[in-house]
């Protein structure tokens, strides 16, 4: 594991390492993983109840982790970023039955919550996953990224001042979630997601990225200008965030400076 110095400018103000986003080096996911857990755990012993969690591949080897932990969950609520619209939650490719797959039925949280993405209002369940996230502010936000950098289902040119809302996935999204689908007609088309400013609020927020196909969306990110265009690049204003990033996504970042 490395911890690489960045420098870059926010508002003309040149921030390095610890003063913003902090960046993680590690060879694979499943070091990665570790050091999720890890900081995922301190975060935990400091007090911290409400967790976000991310779908997708990425943050499979941290749930693994915190499987076999010896982590007490039982006081802990749990808020996911996103769900696709009109997926069933029984739909072996909805949001709500991966995270039933991959970590709620073996850890024993307070509560747990997943947008409903078959709500008959979907501008009052925005409302309500708000309402949600003001009475239990997040400490711990986990991300995966979209190779076109988006977080959670904020696409590129989704305001920064977004909050819960509804959106209609890219081709890029579409294309890389096919993967998971029989057919790229099957993959929902639209979403509905946190918005940048829920994920903005949350105390900590430690992005993770493995894989080469990462690799363009983390160098700018980084190394780019804060964008819309980029909705991960955001996180360089957050007081708290940390990119946990391997070798393969790291592999078009400049040497550190
Ligand atoms: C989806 C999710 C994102 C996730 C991204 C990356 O689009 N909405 O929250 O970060 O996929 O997925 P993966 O980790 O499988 O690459």
């Amino acid at each position: 594991m490395k911890i690489l110095c960045y420098n870059f400018l926010v508002n003309e103000t040149l921030y390095t390492l610890g003063e913003r986003m902090k960046i993680i080096k590690v060879q694979d996911e499943h070091e990665g993983g570790q050091v999720a857990y890890e900081l995922l755990r301190e975060a935990l012993e400091k007090g911290g109840k409400a967790l976000g969690l991310a779908t997708g591949s990425t943050p499979i080897s941290l749930y693994e982790k915190m499987i076999n932990s010896d982590l007490d969950f039982s006081d802990i609520i749990t808020i996911n970023l996103d769900e696709y619209i009109g997926l069933d939650i029984n739909n072996d490719q909805s949001y709500h039955y991966f995270m039933e797959e991959h970590l709620f039925k073996y850890c024993n949280f307070k509560e747990s919550h997943v947008p409903d993405g078959r709500a008959e209002d979907l501008d009052q369940e925005c409302k309500n996953y708000d309402e949600l996230l003001e009475k239990h502010p997040i400490d711990f936000q986990i991300l995966g990224i979209g190779p076109n950098g988006h977080i959670g289902f904020n696409e590129p040119g989704t305001p920064f001042d977004s909050k819960t809302h509804t959106t209609e996935l890219t081709e890029s999204t579409i294309n890389a979630n096919k993967r998971f689908f029989n057919s790229v007609e099957e993959v929902p088309t639209r979403a509905i997601t946190m918005g940048i400013q829920s994920i903005m609020d949350a105390k900590e927020v430690v992005l993770i990225a493995y894989g080469e196909k990462k690799a363009q969306a983390m160098k700018n990110t980084i190394e780019g200008p804060i964008s819309e265009a980029i909705p991960a690049s955001i996180l360089k204003k957050h007081p708290n965030s940390i990119i946990i990033i391997d070798e393969a996504a790291g592999s078009l970042l400049e040497e550190e400076k």
